[in-house]
Order: structure tokens, then C-alpha cells, then sequence
């Protein structure tokens, strides 16, 4: 063996590294993901930023760096500008994550034609089709100009020589795992691949200021295949999820170096490629059943929007000693504890009842303002009672029973307002900050109990 190469075990899931096989990863409790790789023990290719000790380096006055130069570069898609928060930074890395055929390839070269009608050259560099298919596709997206340029390949060195030669402002790399590195012997797609060729990319994006967008396919667990480490590399992280049979898609910010993470964008597959979904709400409330029990609409908030989402709750009899409880869309040890509150604190007799709660249309929230929607759809169904469509709840439970404050409860409301609800069941202790709004009725309610009395009277 050669003296600069020793082989090392990289975990296939999450990137632990091992100098020994291992059968599960200590890092992300997987079983037999370690494969060998080797590693070039020589100077790292990636080590263009160090030998700090040759340069002397002068630290800057905060004060003094000048933004004008990081102006946003506006998408013309107004939900995946929201959640790049506010457009694309030159210089950037974004990794844009999700199952393969959720539409990746098709939003990022929507962003190309986007991009190179306002005469920015953008690159797109596709190591997974051909230029053939990438020409059917644009064919259905629309009218390309030629600052559009396409590219087929895969190894790193090549694609480097063409952005330094052909300087364009933003590039796409379809996908990472599809790249290669010659120097590093371990196949594309492997750890140390992927690793080596985001490191490659980051540099000329920092280096030369090129906006680059990686596509990363995700693993059955839902992380980017390949290495967390990746993660941390790039500047955003956004995924793209939803259920490949639905025809809407969410793109989901999971780190952001530029704005905020709680963002989302909707987005509908149609013929012609992804549409923006302007109003969501609209959007999930469509369909509804009228006068079915176990159904209420709640709020939560992604990001600085609010979105009205149906909750739906099946309770029956169960059959054997223990209960079956599920939860689709939302925390299944949250919806335990909200069981065991009204148990306890309300006395409703669940113990011995199945229970089966979804959010409608396949969205998934964990903000505890749901809290008060789930109870009372499984209220509703425990006991048949009508909850009226018109009627939009939201509120924190906690565990004595008591409905706690949540945040922006008046843009909540006037979400309400706007798509027609004539009820809103809120926290008693949200009354100060939202008083009165005309043209609604605002039920303050300080414990579950109070809640439910208020819905049996209905
Ligand atoms: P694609 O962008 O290739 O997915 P990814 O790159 O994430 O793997 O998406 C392909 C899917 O989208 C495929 O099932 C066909 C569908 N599609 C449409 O429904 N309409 C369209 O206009 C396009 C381009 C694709
Ligand atoms: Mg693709």
C-alpha cells in the first residue's frame, strides 16, 4: 500500500468515521452502513484557505465592510425567494434536498429561466441526463434565452475550469452525488466524495462569488444522503417534501446563513412545471367535510405566515388491551400527552379508545398552537359533536389543563378574517394584545374545559 493512502470507515448515513468496520454507527445508530474508503493522507484538496502563518492577515473593522456588493438576487418566484429570505445572495451555497421525482430538477431550472430573462448567465450542470432530456423538460417549462447554458458532467476538475473560463453569475449542480473527484480513489455518491466535491464547490463559490445550487438526494431516514457533514458546509438547506402522489410540494428551510428557518413555500406540479400556491390555506382547507365530527380547523404559523390547517380525529372502541394511537402529520407523543390531559383533567374517558389523528392534505406541524385543535377534534369524535365550519381554534395546552399564549395571535386572526371564519377560539391571555377585530367573534377560553363546554353548547 502506498504510504500517503490509508483507508478509513465512513458511516454511509450520516458520515462517522471509523478506523476499524463497525456493524452499527455509534453517531447515528444505524446497522452495517460503514463502508472503506480510502483517504489521501497527502495535504487536503481542499486546503487552499490555510497556511495562515505565510500571509499576515489583518482582522477588519466590523463597522467598515460594505454590503452594497451582496445585493439579492431576486428569483421571480415569490415562495422560494421567501424562504431563501428574500432572494439569492451572490456567493452563496444552497443545498436543496428531497425524494427523487418530488421536482428538484424542475424548480431549479425554472429558477435558470427566471434568472437568464433578467440577462444573468447561469449554468447547469446536469450529472444525471442527458442534454436530450434536459431539453424535453425545458420544453414543457417554457421559453429559454441563451444566457442559459447547459453542461453534462461529472468530474469536478472539468466543471471548475468551466466556471473560471465562462464566469457565470449562478450555477446548478445536478446532483452531488452524481460528482467526482479524480484524487479521491472512493466512488461517487461515498462520503468522502461528497464531501471533497462541496468543499471544491464551496471554495468557487467564496472564491469567485458565483451563487451555486446543489441538488442532494435524501436517504430513506429523509437526511441528505451522504454526510450531515454536508450540512454544515453549505450556507442554506432547503428541502423539498410532500407526498409524490399529492401534486403540491413544500420547500422547507432548514438552515438558512441568510434569513430565517421557519419559512415555507408551497408549490403545485402542474403540466407546465411548479406553481406558486399564493394562499395555502385556501389551499388545504379545500375539500373540507361539512358536519362530520372529529374535524376542526386550527392555525399554526411557518415562518411569518400563518397557515389554517383541518385536524381530523378518529376515536372509537378498541378491541384490545391496549389502545392503538396515531398520529400523521404531528407529534405522536404530543398527542399522548393532550390524551392524557383531557383524561385527567377533563374527564373524558379515553383510555380504553383508539385513537387516530391527521392533519389533512399531508402538511406537517409541530407548533404547540395546534395543541387545542387536536384536543378538541378528538373531543369532537369521542363524544359526535359537530364542530361548525366556521369556527377556527388555536391556543397551547399545558399539563393542568390551562390554554397558554401563543405568538402573532392577531395575524392568526386576520388569517381567519380573510378566508371567511365567523369564530375564533384563542388563549384568554392573548386579549390584551388582540382586544376586539370587527367583522369576527373572538372566543377567549383560559382552560380546556372551558373550551369544550363552549363547543357542546354549540
Ligand atoms: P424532477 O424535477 O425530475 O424531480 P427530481 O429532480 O427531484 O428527481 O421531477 C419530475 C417529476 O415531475 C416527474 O414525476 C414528472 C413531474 N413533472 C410534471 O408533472 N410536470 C412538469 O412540467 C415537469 C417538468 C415534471
Ligand atoms: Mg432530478
Amino acid at each position: 500500500m502506498l504510504k500517503n493512502k490509508k483507508t478509513v470507515y465512513f458511516c454511509q448515513e450520516c458520515g462517522y468515521e471509523s478506523a476499524k468496520w463497525m456493524g452499527q454507527c455509534p453517531g447515528c445508530k444505524s446497522w452495517n452502513t460503514f463502508v472503506e474508503e480510502t483517504v489521501s493522507t497527502k495535504k487536503s484538496l481542499s486546503s487552499g484557505i490555510t497556511k495562515s502563518s505565510e500571509k499576515r492577515q489583518e482582522p477588519v473593522i466590523l463597522k467598515d465592510i460594505s454590503l452594497s456588493e451582496d445585493e439579492r438576487q431576486t428569483t421571480k418566484i415569490g415562495e422560494l425567494d421567501r424562504v431563501l429570505g428574500g432572494g439569492i445572495v451572490p456567493g452563496s451555497l444552497v443545498l436543496v434536498g428531497g425524494d427523487p421525482g418530488i421536482g428538484k430538477s424542475t424548480l431549479l431550472l425554472q429558477v435558470c429561466r427566471n434568472l437568464a430573462e433578467k440577462q444573468v448567465s447561469v449554468l447547469y450542470i446536469s450529472g444525471e441526463e442527458s442534454l436530450r432530456q434536459i431539453k424535453l423538460r425545458a420544453n414543457r417549462i417554457g421559453q429559454f434565452n441563451d444566457k442559459m447554458q447547459l453542461l453534462c458532467e461529472t468530474n469536478l476538475e472539468v466543471i471548475r475550469e468551466v466556471i473560471e473560463r465562462k464566469k457565470p453569475d449562478v450555477v446548478v449542480i445536478d446532483s452531488i452525488q452524481t460528482m467526482f473527484h479524480e484524487d479521491v480513489s472512493s466512488a461517487p455518491g461515498s462520503v468522502s466524495q461528497v464531501r471533497e466535491s462541496t468543499n471544491i464547490l464551496m471554495q468557487i463559490a467564496k472564491g469567485m462569488g458565483v451563487s451555486i445550487f446543489i441538488v442532494g438526494h435524501v436517504t430513506k431516514e429523509g437526511n441528505v444522503a451522504g454526510p450531515r457533514v454536508l450540512e454544515h458546509m453549505v450556507d442554506t438547506v432547503l428541502y423539498f417534501e410532500g407526498d409524490r402522489h399529492a401534486s403540491y410540494r413544500i420547500l422547507r428551510a432548514v438552515k438558512n446563513r441568510f434569513g430565517s428557518t421557519n419559512e415555507i413555500g408551497v408549490f403545485e406540479m402542474c403540466n407546465t412545471g411548479l406553481e406558486e400556491v399564493k394562499n395555502p390555506s385556501e389551499f388545504l382547507l379545500n375539500g373540507r367535510p361539512e358536519d362530520a365530527s372529529g374535524s376542526v380547523v386550527a392555525c399554526s404559523m411557518e415562518g411569518t405566515r400563518p397557515i389554517l390547517v383541518e385536524i381530523q380525529a378518529l376515536v372509537c372502541q378498541s378491541n384490545f388491551g391496549i389502545p392503538r394511537r396515531t398520529a400523521v402529520g404531528t407529534d405522536f407523543n404530543r398527542v399522548n400527552l393532550l390524551m392524557a390531559v383531557l383524561e385527567k383533567k377533563v374527564g373524558i374517558h379515553l383510555a380504553a379508545s383508539d385513537a387516530y389523528v391527521n392533519i389533512a392534505g399531508g402538511m406537517k406541524m409541530t407548533e404547540p398552537a395546534i395543541d387545542l385543535g387536536i384536543c378538541l377534534a378528538i373531543v369532537s369524535s369521542a363524544k359526535d359533536i359537530v364542530i361548525p365550519d366556521n369556527v377556527m381554534v388555536f391556543g397551547e395546552i399545558g399539563l393542568s389543563g390551562e390554554i397558554r399564549a401563543v405568538s402573532m395571535a392577531g395575524q392568526r386572526v386576520q388569517e381567519a378574517k380573510k378566508l371567511g371564519f365567523e369564530t375564533v377560539m384563542l388563549p384568554e391571555v392573548c386579549r390584551s394584545s388582540v382586544g376586539n377585530v370587527e367583522g369576527i367573534n373572538l372566543v377567549y377560553v383560559s382552560q380546556i374545559r372551558d373550551a369544550i363546554s363552549y363547543i357542546m353548547r354549540k
